[in-house]
């Protein structure tokens, strides 16, 4: 069995450390976990205006996350919350009403930054609005990775042993979580 997994990264940054932090998780999972970014830049910003004719862009980004077995949300930390881009895009993702794309599927949270707390802020708020939009999230283990400079190198590796192995640990505990809710 494999499942398809959306990641959503948080960050339009040309020099993300959370996108270089997902640009790791792909050798460190198991196999049967197929990766695929699923972009968020594009996106305008979101209005009710737009729920009876959205445009081709968030159109094709609710079809991705509908594609998708299961997701993963990789958050900065802006001002103790999530970045603007990553709630617009939840926002496109959520509507019109009753057509709320995420509903049902498994999810996992995880976010890099400088400080000691990486990510903790963000990722409550972010935890609060995946619950309301009915995600499955897993709850354990949590994941707040303290960003130092060279932890990823430029081919995706991790560079220090013990976070290796703690991704390694949090993906194989992602699998075993989306096989649990999709019952295959
Ligand atoms: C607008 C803004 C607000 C920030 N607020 C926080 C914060 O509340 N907590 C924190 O740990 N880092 C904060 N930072 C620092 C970010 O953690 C850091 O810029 C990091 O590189 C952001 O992730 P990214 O490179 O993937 O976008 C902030 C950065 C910006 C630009």
């Amino acid at each position: 069995m494999s499942y398809r997994v959306g990641v959503i990264i948080g960050s339009i940054a040309s020099k993300s450390i959370n996108r270089r932090l997902a640009s790791s998780f792909s050798r460190l999972a198991p196999e049967s976990l197929k990766l695929e970014e699923i972009p968020i830049q594009d996106l305008p910003f979101y209005s009710y205006d737009y729920d009876d004719d959205y445009p081709p862009v968030a159109r094709e980004f609710k079809a991705a996350i509908v594609r998708s077995d299961a997701l993963i949300f990789v958050t900065p930390e802006y001002n103790r919350s999530i970045p603007g881009v990553l709630k617009n895009a939840i926002d496109w993702g959520s509507r019109p009403y009753g057509q709320n794309a995420f509903a049902g599927k498994p999810a996992t949270v995880i976010g890099t930054s400088p400080g000691a707390i990486g990510t903790a802020c963000a990722q409550q708020h972010l935890r609060n609005i995946l619950s309301y939009l009915d995600t499955h999230l897993m709850g354990q283990p949590e994941t707040y990775i303290q960003f130092k400079p060279g932890l990823v190198d430029d081919s995706g590796e991790i560079t220090v042993e013990s976070t290796a192995a703690f991704l390694r640990d949090w993906l194989e505990a992602f699998e075993a979580h989306i096989r649990r809710i999709l019952g295959r």
